[in-house]
């Protein structure tokens, strides 16, 4: 594990923060997780794209160009040593004297990298979703380090023995608390449009690129809840979940429906980079 703040290396668990840095006090700023696969971040690119575009929904004068997040996040991982690992960037407005307004033009934005070793998933059973309300924001498509809601939904379905939350707003059905969600029906591959409510997921623009190249039928369309049973199978996808089978989803007590789906004969895929 190497840990990287403006400019120097530091131990991840070690302290380097100010008390009045506007991420810590605010969430006021932004991040990215990357894979890296046999020493080689996968779509790295895209990471970046979303990453600008996170910034300047959020007004954060970008202190690198997408060539210098390159350099330096390629700078970091070879430092580090990693093949098989996760990349973590975070991005805050800076440190400054607690106040909401934004500071003042001198104030710069601070930069954390995070390269950790990740072990490859193989071969997986099939998991479990709990449904939940959607209590987050009305502008998720921004990866901000606003992730309450998230953390708690994710902890809810844990505590419940899923693996992870179905998140619906609305009566319709999003996404989960760190992955996005797909449906399969009539051979037809479903999945929530990228409006405001959702994360673009970078697995989920490669996955509706696979889904293209296969020539499999994609609707982005969000399903309304009380059509789960209509449903032949369901996954997840995302950066560190890369692409999951689920086969149950679990009621919640707010969103009274129970749906257990049976078996689903959908194996668990591994995402490979390129060659
Ligand atoms: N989570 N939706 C949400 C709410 C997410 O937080 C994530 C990613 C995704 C999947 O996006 P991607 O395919 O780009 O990873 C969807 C990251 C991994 C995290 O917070 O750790």
């Amino acid at each position: 594990v190497i840990g990287y703040y403006n400019g120097q290396y530091v131990n991840p668990s070690e302290a380097v923060i100010a008390i009045e840095e506007r991420g810590h006090e605010f969430g006021d700023g932004i991040y990215e997780v990357i894979r890296v696969y046999g020493g080689r971040p996968f779509l790295l690119d895209w990471h970046i794209e979303r990453l600008l575009n996170s910034l300047e929904a959020i007004r954060i004068a970008s202190p690198y160009d997408a060539a210098g997040y390159e350099r330096l996040m390629q700078e970091v991982l070879d430092k580090s040593g990693e093949r098989e690992a996760s990349i973590y960037v975070q991005i805050t407005r800076g440190s400054a004297v607690r106040n909401h307004l934004f500071p003042e033009q001198d104030t710069v934005p601070n930069v954390s990298i995070v390269v950790r070793p990740v072990a490859p998933k193989g071969e997986q059973t099939p998991g479990k979703l709990l449904m939940q309300p959607d209590e987050r924001w009305a502008n998720v498509y921004i990866k901000t380090l606003n992730l309450l809601p998230n953390i708690v939904a994710k902890q809810t379905a844990h505590d419940a023995g899923a693996d992870e939350a179905l998140l619906v707003r609305d009566g319709l059905m999003i996404e989960s608390a760190s992955s996005n969600l797909w449906f399969v029906r009539n051979g037809e591959l479903i999945t929530a449009p990228t409006d405001r409510y959702i994360l673009p997921g970078i697995t989920r623009r490669y996955v509706l690129e696979l889904a293209r190249d296969l020539g499999i039928p994609v609707r982005e369309e969000k399903l309304p809840r009380e059509q789960l049973s209509s449903v032949d199978a369901i996954f997840i996808t995302g950066t560190l979940a890369e692409i999951f089978a689920i086969d149950t989803v679990l009621s919640h007590p707010s969103i009274p429906i129970s749906t257990s789906l049976p078996d689903v004969a959908l194996h668990p895929v591994t995402v490979t980079p390129d060659t």
